[in-house]
Formats: structure tokens, C-alpha cells, sequence
């Protein structure tokens, strides 16, 4: 078993060939943390990390025993208000007023496999072999509340997870106002932090700081994880970079409110903690009640960041994301909102989609508008029918022409929402979230649904549901263009008013659920206004997620490096777009947009039928040159070689399982006159075997073995060493695509 209990140093030890995990009971039976990173050992006794000795203006446990102090102790989940002053993990608020507890440990339960989490969106098994559990139950006698700390440590993948359960054994009720999914007392506090911050159009951008002494945190009060910052941080040791060195990675399954923090303690411990945002947060736990937290999964590496980032790659492609389309490439699509907005007609879009698949793209999606009386953002949203007035032969009309063409068809909803002009508010005003007596603020002209109610949930499913029966739909883009203001539940007393913005988000999980179990098949995408709930929870639902809706492709660079960290190159929605770009009125070439948009799920946001026939044959070759290497690009290894935070050149490779093929792409922001020599080393491939390796387009850049590309490097500055780039037409925004493969002799 990949999981040991010492049963007389009351150690448990979890491991697999790479990673190490240990936890001991306490003296006091609460729970400490003394090891996560490389595997070690087994060792029957750790006691000897216990360093707890005797410190000036501490308070201890034992009176007259000034050797343990709670203060001093790392633990695995700790709790505020007897002798540690830093940030609990718990806090249970009891009819006294007091928050006082003490969770001790009971018993604990070891077995094979992973269990689901109930209503949340968690990681999982296909097999038992694939992982192994332990649930250790601790009690806190006064209260009579039980706190169940479940992990799950994968054999192929060096992460743990874990998530905590509270039931309330007793007759009385308590609030829970802090419940984080998970706990590190990490021993120094030697690490820079990363977090992955920004806005709507320029979302996860990476920001790196060394940690201080104090609370350095990121999170989301929002009611989405948000554009702002994502449930995903990265701790890792000053010198570690791309290619080498240690550290951890801790992603939140949650698309809600959540905090991530990290509090550096005066003898220098650092405590790293995740989990629903405390802030506006309290769930009543009644008697006999139980309350589930989301999962953590924390990821640790001794490799360097991109093993990190793929370890969840892997993690997330195979066993968080689901479904029909899991491990399926991802269909070329056209959409018609940038090539459209709302000023369509049926005879329009055949002709976008017609045009789409002369050039050999696979899904014609059909974004906003197409419902109600939807014709402006002002109004529509909820009235999930089709208007005729626009297309005469409803969705499955239009389906049924798409398909005759031999596409796939999509269709948009933002099931979330409302707008104060629809059927669904004029007849269920009260189904919005809003607070009595104070006035509802709208974004975009809309209201959030009050999706804590499940007569709320049933209504939206109801409508969505008969159009994807009644319409022939492949694939759904799931949007959410405005934040929770005035959080309240009418369906709600005063005492759980604390529970909405949880209640909302499994709302719209069950939505989710609810759908895919019915329609197996079809892909969703998910989106937010672009990236704004682009996180691990969404991907338990929709394999893909909109990236963002800064489509401009140096912007691409940075949102799309920045969002790797964590999230699989076949979750990120890419597509190509006109010029100069809507977002940033750039000019880039047509080139550059599909060497980006090639690593992400490839699509097409513009009016193909106002290009050029040059425009258009070399759209072709993208969508053919994709289609030859989608497996390669969706599914492959991916590493950053350059970084777009730091360098003018980004570049980045995917190098299929087998180390077959290698592409490669290699942009660069602007151009630069007289410009170094350049060599651009190439990892991951087979150090004996012969690759040949030719640019997209056909020139031919020699063969070298795989040993001399990862060390010496494959020559770049070919095209741009001169003294004028205007001689090679080499414009700026420009990039190249390398493709290497194994020379057959
Ligand atoms: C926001 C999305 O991010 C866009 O792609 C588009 O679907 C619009 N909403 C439509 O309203």
C-alpha cells in the first residue's frame, strides 16, 4: 500500500516512486505535517521533526509544560483560539459565541481507489490501483462534530488531493465560517510565490514575488474564481525555473469564491492554505447535517516548473476532465460572434459556415442572439426559445443545414442569467439574486439568477434542455458575463444568507451535471465574459473553456503562457481573428494568429467571407497543417522555452507520447536590427533518434539527433541576423513553426 501507518509513532506516510507525504498524531492528539516534497524513506519514526521547544510570548497546551505550544507545532489543519496565533483552516461559530475547538484525532481508514465528492467536481479513478485514500476522522468532543481529511495520493502522478467533511453529530446548530479545503505548514520559508492575476481581456498574467513575513494571499468574492485571479498558486524555490529546481503547486477544483494564501510565521514557517473565501462565507451545520469542502490538489515537482505543468495537464486531461470528449481531438470551429455580433441572419450564417467548410473547418457555432428577443445585450437572456423572426426554421432548421453540409453545429446560452427585458424576468421577477429593500445592480444590462434555489436551476434546465433535444446540437458554449452583486436568497433565512454564493456555484454545477448526463455527447465549452471562471471546477464539466476574449495574438502569448501553468493545452478555446483586432487594433500576420491559436483548440472568429483568396487559401493550409497535427498540439507534452513575461521571444513546444514528433513555436514581439546569433534548445525528444526538422511551409531545417537539439539547439536566427529585417520581409509580430520528426532511413 502506497499509504503506511506507524501504529506506534502514529505516523502515516504517503508515497508513490517520486513524491512523500508524512503526518503524525500529536502529543495532544491533533494532527501535525512534517514532510511533503521528494519521496524519502520509509521510517517507522519521525518524531525527531517535531521541534517544539520553548519560546518567549507563546502560550502552551500543558500547563506547567512549556514544550508544546500549537503556535510552534507545524500542523495538518489547524484551528485559531487556544495556542496558535496564525490563520486556521477551521472555525465552527457555537451558540455560545465561542470558536473554540479541538479536533483530535479517532481513527483513520486506508483503501484502494478514490471516493467522489458529493455535488462537487473533484479528480477521480477509473481504476481502484490507480490511487489509494486515507480519511483520517478527527472529533472534537465538546461540540460532538466529526472532521473527515481525505487524500488521495495518485501511483502516476506526483499529486495529492484533498478535501474535508464536517458532521454535526450533536443536537445543536454551529456555523461554519472557515472550512479551506487544505493546510501546509511548510518548514522555511525560502520561496518566491506565483500567482496568475489580471482582468477581463488579460487574464492570468504571471506575477512572481519572494514571500515575506506575513499573509500574501489572492482570491475571489466575486461568485466566480474570476479574470481578476485564479484558484491556482505556485511556491517554488528562488533558483527553479523552467527546466530545474523544486515546487509545489496547489489548484483549487472550485469555480467560486475562493482564497489562497501563504502566511509566513516569525520563526520563519510558511503556512499555505486554500479554500472557499471565509469572507461572506458561513454554512449552518444543523444536526445530523454534513458539509463538503471542494478538493485541493497539490503538485509537487524537483524538476522544475514545466514537469509541474504537466504533471496537471496530465492530471486534469485524464482524470478531472470527462466524458465523450476527454481524450477526443477537438473539431475546428468557426464562430460568428466577432464576425457578426448580433447583425445576422439565417442566409449569413449559412454563408459564413459554407465558406468555413470550403476551407475545411468542422463546427459552425452559433454565439449570441439567436433566442427571445435578443437582439441587443438589453434583452432576452433567460428565453431560452428561438426567434423566428430570425431564423424562420428555427435551430433545428439551421442545424439541419449545417449538417447537410457535413459540420457540426453549436449553439451559445448564458443559462445563469437574465435581462430585466425577457419573459423569464417579467414572469419570475423573483427568481434573481437581489437583496430586500436595496436596489438589484445590473451588469450588461443583466441579473444573476438565484441558482441556490433548485426550482430556479429546474426552470433554465427545462428551456435548454428541449432546444439541445428539439435542435440537433453538437456543442454548446456556456457563457457568464457578470459578477453576483447583492447576495441574497429570498428561499433562504437569515442565518444561511452566509451559504448563497456556495449554494449558487453547485447550482450551477447540477446544471452542468445535469446536462451532460443527458447529452453525452455534446462538447461544452465554458466562458465567462473570455476567461473569467477559467479554473479546475469548469473543467470537471466542459473540457474547454473560452480563454479569453482578447483574441489579438501577441496579447495570446502571455494569456495562454500564463494559463498553462496549470491548465491543459486542449482545455484553452484559441481562435484566429480579423486585423487590426477588435481588442487592441493591431495589425499582426494572418500567419502568427494560427501559429498561436495552433496550441489551444483551434477556431475561427471572423467574417471568412470578406477575405481575400490569398487570406483564404492560407486559412486552409492552417486548418489542414492542424488537422495533421491536433493530436500533436491537443495532447502532446508541452513545455515553455521562452517566456513572453520576461523576453521578447516566446516559444514553445509539444512533443507527442511516444517522442515521435515535435513542433514547436517561435514568436517574436518585435523585430530587432542586427539582431544576435540564436540557438533554441529543444527538450524531450529521444537523445539517439534522428529527427528531420522543417518549418511549416516546407523549408527544411536540417536533421539533428534528439541529444544535440535538447543540448546545442536548433539554429533560429537565420531569418532575422541581418542588418534590416525589411530586406527578408520579416514584419514584427512574426513566428515560425518547427516541426520535428523522426527520420525514417
Ligand atoms: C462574452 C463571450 O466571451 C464572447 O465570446 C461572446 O460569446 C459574448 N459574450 C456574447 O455575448
Amino acid at each position: 500500500m502506497p499509504i503506511k501507518f506507524h501504529q506506534n509513532s502514529q505516523e502515516f506516510h504517503l508515497f508513490n516512486d517520486r513524491i512523500s507525504y508524512i503526518i503524525k498524531v500529536l502529543r495532544n492528539d491533533q494532527l501535525g505535517q512534517l514532510y511533503f516534497g521528494r519521496r524519502v524513506p520509509d521510517r517507522a519514526d519521525h518524531s525527531y521533526l517535531v521541534e517544539n521547544g520553548y519560546r518567549p510570548v507563546m502560550s502552551y497546551v500543558y500547563d506547567d509544560d512549556y514544550d508544546f505550544s500549537l503556535g510552534n507545532v507545524k500542523q495538518e489543519y489547524p484551528a485559531y483560539g487556544t495556542t496558535d496565533y496564525r490563520m486556521p483552516a477551521v472555525e465552527v461559530k457555537q451558540p455560545n459565541g465561542s470558536t473554540v475547538t479541538n479536533f483530535r484525532y479517532r481513527s483513520h481508514r486506508i483503501y484502494a481507489g478514490k471516493p467522489k465528492l458529493a455535488d462537487l467536481p473533484a479528480t477521480y479513478v477509473e481504476n481502484n490501483d490507480e490511487a489509494t485514500t486515507l480519511e483520517i476522522i478527527l472529533h472534537d468532543d465538546v461540540i460532538n462534530v466529526d472532521l473527515t481529511l481525505t487524500y488521495t495520493i495518485f501511483a502516476d502522478y506526483d499529486a495529492i488531493t484533498r478535501s474535508v467533511r464536517f458532521a454535526n453529530h450533536s443536537d445543536q446548530d454551529y456555523q461554519l465560517t472557515t472550512a479551506m479545503s487544505m493546510n501546509l505548514d511548510l518548514p522555511d520559508d525560502n520561496y518566491d510565490w506565483l500567482q496568475f492575476s489580471g482582468a477581463w481581456g488579460r487574464e492570468r498574467q504571471l506575477k512572481c514575488t519572494h514571500l515575506r513575513p506575513g499573509i500574501q494571499s489572492v482570491g475571489s468574492t466575486r461568485g466566480a474564481s474570476s479574470h481578476m485571479q485564479n484558484p491556482f498558486v505556485i511556491l517554488k524555490r528562488p533558483h527553479t525555473d523552467e527546466f530545474q529546481g523544486e515546487a509545489y503547486g496547489f489548484s483549487l477544483v472550485y469555480s467560486g469564491n475562493f482564497l489562497a494564501q501563504a502566511q509566513v510565521d516569525a520563526y520563519q514557517v510558511t503556512r499555505v492554505q486554500m479554500g472557499i473565501n471565509p469572507f461572506h462565507f458561513s454554512w449552518k451545520l444543523a444536526p445530523g447535517q454534513k458539509f463538503q469542502t471542494p478538493e485541493a490538489v497539490m503538485v509537487y515537482t524537483s524538476n522544475g516548473l514545466n514537469q509541474l505543468s504537466q504533471t496537471y495537464h496530465r492530471l486534469y486531461q485524464r482524470r478531472l476532465a470527462r466524458g465523450y470528449w476527454r481524450d477526443r481531438p477537438r473539431p475546428i470551429l468557426i464562430n460568428n460572434w466577432e464576425a457578426t455580433y448580433f447583425d445576422f441572419t439565417e442566409g449569413k450564417l449559412v454563408q459564413l459556415a459554407k465558406q468555413a467548410h470550403e476551407l475545411g473547418i468542422e463546427l459552425f457555432v452559433l454565439d449570441d442572439g439567436w433566442f427571445g428577443k435578443r437582439t441587443t445585450e438589453t434583452a432576452g437572456l433567460g428565453d431560452w426559445w428561438v426567434n423566428r423572426d430570425r431564423l424562420p426554421n428555427g435551430i433545428s432548421g439551421l442545424a439541419d443545414r449545417i449538417h447537410r453540409l457535413g459540420m457540426m453545429f453549436g449553439l451559445w446560452f448564458e443559462p445563469e442569467m437574465t435581462n430585466r427585458d425577457s419573459e423569464l424576468y417579467r414572469h419570475h421577477p423573483d427568481y434573481i439574486i437581489q437583496t430586500p429593500d436595496r436596489h438589484p445592480s445590473q451588469g450588461r444590462h443583466q441579473y444573476v439568477l438565484d441558482f441556490s434555489r433548485p426550482e430556479v436551476v429546474d426552470y433554465v434546465y427545462n428551456l435548454i434542455a428541449k432546444v439541445l433535444r428539439d435542435g440537433h446540437v453538437d456543442y454548446v458554449k456556456w457563457d457568464m458575463n457578470r459578477n453576483i452583486t447583492e447576495c441574497f436568497s429570498a428561499a433562504f433565512p437569515a442565518d444561511q444568507q452566509g451559504e448563497i454564493f456556495h449554494r449558487y456555484i453547485l447550482g450551477a454545477y447540477r446544471l452542468y451535471e445535469q446536462l451532460i448526463q443527458e447529452f453525452p455527447k455534446i462538447l461544452f465549452e465554458s466562458c465567462a465574459s473570455g476567461g473569467g471562471r477559467f479554473d479546475a471546477g469548469m473543467l470537471y464539466y466542459a473540457p474547454q473553456a473560452w480563454t479569453s476574449d482578447d483574441s489579438d495574438a501577441i496579447e495570446r502569448l502571455k494569456i495562454q503562457a500564463g494559463t498553462s501553468y496549470c491548465y491543459p493545452i486542449s482545455s484553452m478555446g484559441a481562435h484566429v481573428s480579423v486585423c487590426p483586432n477588435e481588442q487592441v487594433n493591431r495589425y499582426t500576420p494572418l500567419k502568427t494568429r494560427g501559429d498561436v491559436a495552433f496550441f489551444g483548440d483551434l477556431g475561427y472568429e471572423l467574417d471568412l467571407t470578406k477575405l481575400r483568396p490569398d487570406e483564404l487559401a492560407q486559412i486552409k493550409n492552417q486548418v489542414k497543417l492542424m488537422k495533421h497535427y491536433r493530436v500533436l498540439f491537443q495532447f502532446g507534452r508541452f513545455y515553455r522555452l521562452k517566456s513572453p513575461f520576461t523576453s521578447n521571444i516566446t516559444a514553445w513546444l509539444v512533443v507527442s507520447p511516444d517522442q515521435q514528433q515535435a513542433a514547436m513555436g517561435y514568436f517574436k514581439v518585435l523585430n530587432d536590427v542586427n539582431a544576435p546569433y540564436r540557438l533554441q534548445r529543444v527538450p524531450g525528444l529521444l537523445a539517439d533518434q534522428k529527427y528531420r526538422v522543417h518549418e511549416e511551409g516546407g523549408h527544411d531545417c536540417g536533421t539533428y539527433t534528439g541529444s544535440e537539439l535538447a543540448n546545442i539547439g536548433l539554429v533560429t536566427s537565420d531569418a532575422e541576423s541581418e542588418q534590416s529585417a525589411a530586406t527578408r520581409d520579416v514584419p514584427d509580430f512574426y513566428s515560425r513553426l518547427f516541426i520535428f520528426e523522426v527520420k525514417k532511413d
